[in-house]
């Protein structure tokens, strides 16, 4: 998965983005035996190869089996009220909740740019009897109409210290919004990287909702379905970061707790170092490519485990950044002197705790603070004289750790996380990538803690240099050659991998071994029938392969699967016509206009379906609406339609 979609249009070669689900092999928890850490569970012989993590991995902490149950974030109020309330007002605390929680405080003014207009529509956030609406209107010049659309937004996803976007359910299934409100501006305004075909929502996935959410029951296999109830405990909780309650609360209750310390719930501050950062590092990593392992769920991750054991996060390998991207506060981290001459001391936690957010009048002390556990005043160059003159309090990071203002995407840190005895110059500017065959495009993040032959990593490997991004099509191919050797025995190991054989395929079409490509999509629907991104794929490939019929089979299995989605329509219905199925097409054609009635291109069809079906009042009232959605082309569009009449 690429994260983060965004910036231009995908180009026709590569890749689109699709998500790759996989599974996870041989366990490398050797090195963690010998790194240390870990006194109860101590029989090795139990480890089993190719396993579940969450059973296999040696740790004291009881709470890591998958068979301990979450029990929510209410089950801790009574015994904890003091962290309970801190959390709940942090941003963590809020990052996801039904739209009616903060529908009353939310600003619906003209000042906020609501309405407002961009790619030609009129777009508009509506509040009635407690409900909230995203509209979207094509008007004409004199303000009427031609087109209107709107959907009920059901939650809102950020707290809002940046920006909050919105998720409507299309019937069990979850899309975002094209309307986000933006913080640092105050204002309404169109969702980041959305542009024309997404303005009907975009998909959203579970491994968005992983790092926003607390739980979110996805549909196998699926881009954006979700089991009802969606979410359990809408916000993060306290079991993302302290693991099942069950046991904990069990034992407290029952007051049989007995350990000098409780193994029975996780406190990261316990945890040695890599695992310790690995709690917040499930969702504050970013890498250019997350790449689930072979059998993992989305959730699937307990805090008190590597988080490599479930999931692959990968970033350009020296010289080979392609995109002035920047990088999580998790990178950045990681290049500073404090953290790699502390040898793991620092971590996230030496300066945050979620439970003692400092007040933005008190930030200074407070992180002045932190660094003081490490560092003596005296330890700066500047005499405290001369820092006072420029910081009255003395702030550490007012000088070591400078602030951008917030980006509108969110993802990247606005805080200097690198530490730095200067504040940074401006970086040189990054030549085009030439790739060079010999060396892997893509590195693993955690690299020092893989050990050597890992299959899983390198399986992982394949499938993120299948999704390589250069913004060449050479570029593109070198990774497909190097993702080919990585895939091809990942695939011979596992020929139930679904995602390894997607990822394999995909290569093999980059490299323009289109029947390849074919043979094994094929053999990877029949490990995985009904799975959606696989079908797409399928599809793409039949498309381009000029073989109608299949194509049109896996739109129409598309279409089934995930029935609001209108691009899936779209391909059918144009199939379809293709075929002379004009009957089968106008149906398709009526079911998306429903959502996306500005779609021009459906237009026409549905205008053509009319004419070949005998309907021509019917063809020249759509073609009337045509000609008012596209105002500039009158006289062209009136020659086509005459031109279709003969
Ligand atoms: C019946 C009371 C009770 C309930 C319910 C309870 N706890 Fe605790 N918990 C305690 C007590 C008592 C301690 C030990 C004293 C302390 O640290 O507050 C403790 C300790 C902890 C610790 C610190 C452990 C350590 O090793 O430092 C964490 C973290 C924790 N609880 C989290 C939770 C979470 C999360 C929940 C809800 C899922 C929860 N607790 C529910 C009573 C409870
Ligand atoms: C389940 C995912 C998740 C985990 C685990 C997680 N974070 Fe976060 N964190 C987020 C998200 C999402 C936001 C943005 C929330 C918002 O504003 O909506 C955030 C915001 C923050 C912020 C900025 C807001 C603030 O509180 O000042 C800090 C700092 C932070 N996290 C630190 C941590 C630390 C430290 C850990 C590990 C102990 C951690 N996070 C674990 C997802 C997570
Ligand atoms: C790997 C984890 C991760 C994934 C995946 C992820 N985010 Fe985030 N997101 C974060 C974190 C962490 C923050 C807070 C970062 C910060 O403040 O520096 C954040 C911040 C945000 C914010 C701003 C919240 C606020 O209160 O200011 C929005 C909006 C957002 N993300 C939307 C999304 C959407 C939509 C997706 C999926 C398409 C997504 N994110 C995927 C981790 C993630
Ligand atoms: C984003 C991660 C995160 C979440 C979510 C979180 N905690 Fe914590 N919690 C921590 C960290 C980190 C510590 C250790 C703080 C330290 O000692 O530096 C901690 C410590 C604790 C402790 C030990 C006592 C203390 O204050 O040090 C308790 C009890 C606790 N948390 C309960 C909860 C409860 C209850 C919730 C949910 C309402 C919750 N936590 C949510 C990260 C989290
Ligand atoms: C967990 C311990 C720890 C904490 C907390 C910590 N540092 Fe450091 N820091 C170190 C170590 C160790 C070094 C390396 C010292 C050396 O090289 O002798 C270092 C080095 C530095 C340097 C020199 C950087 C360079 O590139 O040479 C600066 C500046 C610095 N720290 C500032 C800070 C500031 C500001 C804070 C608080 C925001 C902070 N540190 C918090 C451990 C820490
Ligand atoms: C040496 C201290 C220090 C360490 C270590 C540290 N942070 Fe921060 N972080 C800060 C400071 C200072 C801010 C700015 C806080 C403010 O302005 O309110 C900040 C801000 C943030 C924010 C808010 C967005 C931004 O960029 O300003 C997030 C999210 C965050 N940190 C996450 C993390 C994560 C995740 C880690 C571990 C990888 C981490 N931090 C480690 C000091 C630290
Ligand atoms: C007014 C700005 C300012 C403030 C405030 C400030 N520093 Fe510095 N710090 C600097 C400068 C400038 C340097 C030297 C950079 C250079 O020329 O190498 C430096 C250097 C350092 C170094 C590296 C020292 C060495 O011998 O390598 C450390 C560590 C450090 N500061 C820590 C701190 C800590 C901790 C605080 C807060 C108690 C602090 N600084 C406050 C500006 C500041």
């Amino acid at each position: 998965m690429a994260i983060f979609p965004s910036g231009p249009a995908s180009f026709a070669w590569y890749k689109p983005l699709l998500g790759i689900v996989g599974a996870l092999a041989l366990l490398s928890v050797v090195g963690y035996l010998l790194a240390g850490f870990l006194k109860g569970r101590p029989n090795p012989k139990t480890i089993v190869v190719n396993d579940d993590p969450r059973l296999t991995f040696p740790t004291p902490f009881r709470n890591v089996y998958p068979e301990v149950m979450y029990v929510g974030d209410e089950a801790c109020v009574a015994c904890h009220p003091v962290q309970s309330e801190s959390f709940r007002q942090s941003p963590m605390g809020r990052s996801l909740l039904p739209v009616s929680n903060v529908a009353a405080q939310e600003r619906y003014d003209r000042k906020s740019n609501n309405p407002f207009e961009k790619l030609g529509f009129l777009f508009q956030v509506a509040q009635r009897k407690g409900k909230v609406y995203h509209r979207q209107a094509r008007k004409d010049p004199q303000g009427y109409a031609i087109t209107e659309h709107e959907d009920e937004v059901a939650y809102v996803l950020g707290s809002g210290n940046r920006g909050r976007c919105y998720l409507f359910n299309r019937e069990g299934y979850l899309y975002q919004s094209p309307i986000s409100w933006f913080s640092g501006k105050q204002t309404w305004d169109l969702s980041p990287g959305f542009e024309d075909r997404t303005l009907s929502g975009r998909p959203i996935r579970a491994d968005c909702l992983v790092c926003h959410c607390n739980q979110a029951h996805a549909v196998k296999d699926t881009e954006n379905r979700y089991e009802s109830p969606i979410f359990e405990g809408y916000a993060i909780g306290c079991e993302r970061c302290h693991g099942p309650g069950e046991l904990h609360v069990k034992s407290r209750q029952n007051g049989d707790a007995t350990e000098e310390w409780d193994n029975t719930i996780v406190n990261p501050s316990r945890l040695t170092s890599s695992l310790r950062d690995a709690v917040c590092e499930q969702c504050h990593l970013f890498g250019q490519y997350s790449i689930l392992g072979r059998g993992r769920q989305a959730f699937d991750f307990r805090p008190g485990l590597p988080l490599h054991l479930f999931r692959s996060v990968f970033v350009a390998a020296p010289g080979a950044r392609t995109e002035d991207k920047d990088i999580s506060q998790v990178d950045q981290m990681y290049l500073s002197r404090c953290f790699r001459a502390s040898r793991g001391q620092l971590g996230c936690i030496s300066c945050h705790n979620p439970h003692d957010r400092p007040s933005p009048d008190k930030k200074e002390v407070y992180y002045r603070n932190q660094c003081l556990q490490c560092h003596q005043e005296t330890g700066c160059s500047l005499p405290p004289m001369v820092r006072r003159q420029k910081s009255k309090e003395d702030s550490c990071i007012a000088c070591h750790m400078p602030q951008a203002p917030l980006a509108e995407i969110p993802h990247t840190a606005s805080t200097d996380h690198r530490i730095l005895r200067k504040p940074p110059k401006a970086a040189p500017p990054r030549s085009p990538l030439v790739p060079d065959p010999g060396k892997s495009l893509l590195v693993n993040f955690y690299e020092q803690l893989l050990e050597a032959g890992d299959l899983d990593a390198d399986r992982d490997l394949g499938i993120a240099l299948s999704e390589f991004q250069g913004r060449t099509r050479q570029a593109a191919r070198v990774a497909a050659q190097q993702a080919l050797t990585h895939l091809e025995p990942a695939v011979q190991r596992h020929p139930d991998d679904v995602g390894a054989q997607e990822a394999k395929a995909w290569a093999l079409w980059l490299l323009d071994r289109p029947y390849e490509a074919v043979v094994t999509i094929e053999a990877s629907l029949k490990t995985a029938p009904n799975r959606e991104s696989t079908l797409q794929t399928a599809a793409t490939f039949a498309e381009d392969l000029k073989q109608q019929q299949a194509a049109l089979e896996y739109w129409r299995r598309l279409v089934e699967i995930n029935p609001g989605l209108p691009s899936y329509r779209s391909q059918l219905a144009n199939l379809l016509a293709l075929q002379k199925d004009w009957p089968a097409a106008i149906q398709e054609c009526q079911v998306i206009l429903k959502i996306e009635p500005a779609n021009v291109g459906i237009r026409f069809l549905l205008v053509q379906g009319y004419l070949r079906t005998g309907e021509p009042a019917r063809a020249r009232a759509e073609f009337a609406t045509l000609l008012k959605l596209r105002p500039d082309n009158g006289e062209a569009l009136r020659r086509w339609f005459e031109e279709q009449h003969r």
